[in-house]
């Protein structure tokens, strides 16, 4: 059954006590497994998800499962080099084709159930007696695929029936809240390496995550290190989701690491205006990006269950400084430091979104209608009924 929700945003209504407040959502968006449904839905299955690094499939036969939304989405590169994602179904009785989060295959893919073969663009290429069914048209069972589109170094795939624009929905969008069309482009990201990957199973909703990420309330709190070398964090007004502007880093600190001490070179493309400055946004619906002088870091969520996601989070360098080996540990440590102390308090918050005290949700201070409008962006899909 889809049950749609109509009533009025509860970011809409400020508290009539105190006209400055924003509600936030009620405690139920949080823990529902209805609500969660229709997230995955509406808004993880119509919506360009940014679901693998396309360098972590290095070589043809190369593939990685992932969750998105209800279904299970097969990404692999093919004979010519170029990625293809496709629902991880086979077409005879529809089990699970791979199994594996991630692997490698010879040539072909084959289903363990009946042995199906499907070759990497998707065609079913051999199945057991098959000269022996002339009504199974091979062209007609071959994998469903699910369009895909390389960006920031990244395959981004969309299991709408109709995609939204990618120019629009998802450079667009990431672009218009940089503020500055080249800002992001002089990262190269695409030509960066991975210098680190660390995988957090957050006991959180989605959505706290990314309201966690867009408020900078509780950097004075919770965020020692990152305020020491961005001090402008440190009076709570700083949003980290369209730190367009750039925050500089403190006098004091040489580079972006946990103790302020150097880093390495800069990113050959950027400009002066951008060295010792941190610009940090979201794309919608799923992935953060921060952008230093020297390195790139890219969040993946995954949302798994009203009260589970994982977070994939990618630290990226130029290729030269991953391969001499480099020390990288002061660079990495300063934002896992961040996502361990972010997700630390989202755990604390999610038991409290089924307290009777969360009934009607919480409060946002002034300076933060952008997640007000995160809210009301989150409501508004939920109340589309087209399928
Ligand atoms: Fe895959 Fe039968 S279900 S071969
Ligand atoms: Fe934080």
């Amino acid at each position: 059954m889809t049950t749609t929700h109509t009533e009025p945003s509860p970011a809409a209504a400020p508290s009539a006590a105190s006209p400055s407040l924003i509600s936030t959502l009620a405690g139920r968006y949080y823990t529902d497994p209805d609500i969660f449904r229709q997230e995955q839905e509406k808004i993880f299955e119509r919506l360009w998800f940014c679901a693998v690094r396309s360098a972590d499939l290095g070589k043809p036969g190369a593939f990685r499962t992932v969750r998105i939304g209800r279904e299970s989405v097969l990404i692999t590169r093919n004979r010519a080099g170029e990625l293809r994602a496709f629902l991880n179904i086979c077409r005879h009785r529809g089990a699970q084709l791979c199994t594996e989060e991630s692997g490698e295959v010879r040539r072909n893919l084959q289903c363990p159930y009946h042995a199906w073969t499907y070759d990497l663009d998707g065609r079913l290429v051999a199945a057991p007696n098959l000269q022996k069914m002339p009504d199974i048209d091979r062209t007609e069972r071959g994998l469903v695929t699910v369009p895909l589109r390389e960006w920031l170094g990244y395959a981004w795939v969309c299991l709408a029936d109709d995609p939204p624009s990618f120019e629009d929905t998802v450079i667009g969008a990431a672009v218009e809240r940089l503020g500055d069309a080249a800002c992001l482009d002089r990262y190269r990201t695409e030509g960066l390496a991975l210098g680190k990957r660390l995988t957090y199973d957050v006991r959180a909703n989605w959505k706290l995550i990314i309201e966690n990420f867009m408020e900078c309330y509780h950097c004075g709190t919770i965020h020692p290190e990152l305020t020491e070398v961005l001090p402008e964090f440190a009076d709570g007004f700083a949003a980290q989701y369209y730190v367009g502007h750039g925050a500089a880093f403190s006098e004091e600190a040489t580079g972006f690491t946990v103790d302020g001490t150097e880093g390495f070179g800069r990113l050959p493309g950027i400009e002066d205006t951008q060295d010792r400055r941190y610009y940090a946004i979201t794309v919608r619906p799923q992935v953060f990006v921060n952008l230093v002088p020297d390195h790139v870091i890219v969040h993946r969520m995954f949302p798994m269950a009203p009260d589970r996601t994982v977070v994939e989070c990618d630290w990226l360098y130029l290729p030269e400084v991953v391969d001499s080996g480099a020390d990288l540990s002061k660079s990495v440590e300063l934002f896992h430091r961040v996502n361990a102390q972010d997700f630390d308090a989202c755990e604390r918050t999610q038991p409290a979104m089924s307290s009777r005290a969360y009934r009607a949700g919480g409060v946002l201070v002034p300076s933060e209608h952008h997640i007000g409008a995160f809210h009301h962006w989150v409501t508004d899909r939920l109340a589309e009924t087209r399928t």
